[in-house]
């Protein structure tokens, strides 16, 4: 798969995603040998900057964060690509300067009028950026060229607000040039889920009510919110990722089979899903929210959020959340999906864990049968990429014993090939025009929708739960599954 001449224009240059993921993700791609020939790369950001600048700052992020080793001939590439246009956002001078910029670099690169404009910005921004681009005449494609614009979540911070950013947005680009990235959808774990279930016939006949006691989905994070107050505070957990990474990964586990893996099929799959989807009906009994206290992580001390720099010492806002779901089909009816996520937890982990019910009878001693686990395939999102299996052995030995073991599926036994960043398949498929990894504005709409009331039952709740730094959260979520008769994963 290879994309055709272009030039990425990237808005928020100076940010943290555009340092960590974005400019590394563009150089791997070149290491791959997956730039297109005369491949350009404009930076847009209010600094008083010249080329060289820019090109430093993309020099050093490449160094710090890419993947793949530095070498001399591929940067040489990628800078001789490398622009910048300095500028507000409201200056129409600097936009019509980044017009003049684009038509230059299509006479001396080649790139024939293909540009991707990608929003690398806080969702405030986006209308103005948005309007430039229609002012200039740069969201329109000429004939035989193309213009697609990349947005970053948060897509709105509710369904009434997701929904008015699309109108921005769609009244410069037409749906079809829209990519708004969801990057676990980029995770080649996550895109696995598809290929494990639809590749296979060991486990789909499996996959339903009549074998599935529950599933759980953990997104757990070491990390606490860093440098991000700006944009953590108000926003939580919920929204920042069960809204977006999580119904993605429920949407995935539980959809049919697409006819096909083109975006409109899979779609609507997903979506079918996400409508399908309920909420309990006691939101106090069946979520939970948390906010991390101070602890320790890592041998370190750390500080609870409310010390962290830039919060208010009364936020409200939850940095763990634990949600569960029902989806009202034949196939899922009456099992309950477990979502949870957390920032300061143990340790780092994702994954997706079906839970099987246990066999009808078990003819082995009480003892026995009261150490066994129930069955579960457990796809290990990250770190540690894999999928284990969950199931009853005979211990060796002279007697009928019985004990958990696993079996399991690990990336880098299995194959020789490395998995690209999810940023890099992104990025790549943006620049091919390739849609399916990008959810749809329903998709984003149908999680908006499930998730609006919890928010506005937890905005009458007060302060979140307190639970330690280091822990594995608050202690209602573990009264919440204890109420079902169930515990979380020990992870
Ligand atoms: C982002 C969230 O979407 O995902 C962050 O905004 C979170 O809060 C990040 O840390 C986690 O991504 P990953 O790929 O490290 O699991």
């Amino acid at each position: 798969r290879v994309a055709g001449p272009c030039v990425m224009v990237l808005f928020g240059v100076t940010g943290d995603l555009a340092k960590r993921k974005l400019l590394p993700a563009i150089y791997d791609l070149g290491n791959r040998g997956l730039l297109p020939p005369g491949f350009s790369l404009v930076g847009f950001a209010r600094r008083d900057w010249k080329d060289q600048d820019f090109a430093q700052l993309t020099h050093d992020a490449v160094k710090a964060h890419a993947r793949t080793p530095f070498r001399e001939e591929v940067w040489k590439q990628i800078r001789e690509g490398i622009h910048f246009v300095p500028g507000e956002f409201s200056d129409d001078g600097a936009f019509d300067a980044l017009a003049m910029a684009l038509a230059e670099i299509d006479e001396t690169r080649g790139t024939g009028g293909n540009y991707a404009f990608y929003l690398s910005v806080p969702p405030k921004f986006f209308p103005v950026v948005v309007e430039q681009l229609k002012r200039t005449g740069l969201s329109d494609a000429p004939d035989g060229s193309w213009r697609r614009v990349v947005i970053e979540k948060p897509f709105g911070h509710d369904l009434k607000s997701a929904h008015e950013l699309n109108e921005i947005t769609t009244s410069a680009f037409p749906e079809s040039s829209i990519f708004r990235i969801d990057h676990y959808l980029g995770k080649e774990t996550v895109q696995n889920i598809m290929a494990l279930r639809f590749a296979n016939n060991l486990y789909e006949p499996i996959w339903n009510r009549s074998f599935v006691d529950h599933v759980q989905i953990t997104m757990a994070e070491d990390i606490g919110i860093g440098g991000r107050a700006g944009y953590y505070d108000g926003i939580g957990a919920a929204r920042d990722v069960i809204q977006n990474h999580l119904l993605q990964l429920l949407a995935l586990v539980a959809m049919e089979d697409p006819t096909s893996f083109e975006a409109n099929s899979l779609r609507r799959e997903k979506e079918k899903v996400l409508k399908a989807v309920r909420l309990p009906a006691n939101l106090g009994l069946n979520t939970a929210r948390g906010q991390y206290s101070a602890g320790w992580q890592g041998g370190e001390k750390v500080v609870g959020y409310l010390q962290e720099e830039g919060i208010s010492p009364q936020s409200t806002t939850e940095t763990y959340a634990a949600i569960k779901l029902e989806i009202a089909n034949r196939r899922w009816a009456g099992v309950p999906f477990y979502l949870r996520t957390g920032k300061r937890l143990g340790r780092r982990v994702t994954e997706v864990a079906v839970v099987f019910q246990r066999a009808p009878h078990l003819p082995f001693s009480k003892d026995d049968t009261e150490i066994l686990g129930q069955n579960a395939l457990v796809v290990r999102v990250q770190p540690d990429e894999g999928i284990t299996v969950r199931f009853g052995s005979k211990v060796p030995g002279t007697a009928m014993e019985v004990r958990d073991v696993s079996m399991d599926f690990a990336y880098g036994e299995s194959f020789l090939e490395s998995s690209p960043e999810a940023y890099e398949r992104l990025l790549l498929d943006v620049m091919i025009g390739d849609p399916p990894l990008f959810p749809h504005q329903r998709e984003v709409e149908l999680s908006w929708n499930i998730l609006d009331p919890i928010e506005e039952f937890w905005a009458t709740q007060g302060q979140p739960e307190p639970y330690e730094s280091g822990s594995w959260g608050p202690e209602s979520a573990d009264a919440m599954m204890a109420r079902d008769g169930r515990v979380w994963r020990r992870l």
